[in-house]
């Protein structure tokens, strides 16, 4: 599995929401896979104790390095407990990828201050929390990296109403440029993907309703709207993020890779 010229070899990188909601390939997975083929030795974690492991069970199969944990990132003290964790068991963390990602459909009348600070909760202060356990160490070594899994939804209205949602993922951006800003100087660089329509086992779970229930509809209809004609899939934001973790990216920080087959580059017709 591990290929010649590794782009991780040896780094530390837990990937936080690292299992899938549903069988098959999630955004999570996908990244500690590709990290792991990097060279990488990767910490898996998710709410979903199950899903990490299966995520470690790809890795360790496909001959690379990694282990499962369970965190709860709308827990500060869950958080902070993954960190001290991964790094006793592992060793100093050189990657941090905030992956987590929940949403509820609502405009602003309809959705409850409780699943606004829910969303919140597990979409933007998690990155803080993760950060601010991850700074002291990679701020001592002058380096380290923090990526972000951001969305279009952020800059555009997507057709159906999230507003949590697009909020937190906005906030997600600037959150993780502003730490970008402030720990430049320790050689620590910080950077979002924004991923566009991504075809992963969430979307058939959540999204099916937002289209009229049926998944193929769903589909299509995501992949009219994409210049590319279809929706991207979990490899194409993994190949992003190897990129981003990776020293082929160590003059780009403070900053947002967009990836969407052209989406947020059109307007609607
Ligand atoms: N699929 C898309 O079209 C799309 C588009 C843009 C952005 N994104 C973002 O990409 C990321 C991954 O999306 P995905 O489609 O692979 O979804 P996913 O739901 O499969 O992945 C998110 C993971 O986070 C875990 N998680 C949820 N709540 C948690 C909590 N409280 N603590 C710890 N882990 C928790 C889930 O168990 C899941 O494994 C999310 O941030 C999502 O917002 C997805």
């Amino acid at each position: 599995m591990i290929q010649e010229s590794c782009l991780l070899k040896s780094k530390v990188c837990l990937v936080i929401g690292g299992g899938s909601l549903g069988p098959g390939w999630g955004i999570g997975r996908a990244i500690a896979f590709a990290f792991a083929r990097e060279g990488a030795i990767v910490a898996v974690a998710d709410v979903n104790l199950e899903a990490a492991q299966e995520t470690v069970d790809l890795i360790t199969k496909a001959g690379g390095k990694a282990a499962s944990f369970v965190v709860d990132v709308t827990d500060d003290a869950s958080i902070q407990g993954l960190v001290s964790d991964v790094e006793k068991q592992l060793g100093p963390i050189d990657v941090l990828y905030n992956n987590v990602g929940i949403s509820k459909r609502g405009d602003a009348a309809e959705t409850s201050g409780a699943d606004w600070r829910r969303i919140q909760d597990a979409n933007v202060t998690s990155i803080h929390i993760a950060a601010q356990a991850v700074l002291p160490g990679m701020k001592a070594r002058k380096s380290g990296v923090i990526l972000t899994t951001s969305s279009v939804a952020a800059q555009r209205h997507l057709g159906y109403s999230s507003v949590a949602y697009a909020a937190t993922k906005a906030a997600a951006i600037h959150l993780t440029q502003t730490i970008a800003i402030e720990y430049a100087s320790y050689g620590i660089r910080a950077n979002s993907i924004v991923a566009g329509l991504i075809d992963t086992p969430r979307i058939k779970i959540l999204l099916k309703d937002s289209y009229g229930g049926s998944i193929e509809d769903m589909q299509a209809s995501r992949n009219r709207v994409v210049p590319m004609g279809h929706m991207g899939d979990a490899w194409d934001i993994a190949e992003a993020a190897v990129f981003l973790a990776s020293d082929k990216a160590k003059y780009i920080t403070g900053t947002q890779l967009v990836v969407d087959g052209g989406l947020s580059a059109t307007v609607p017709h």
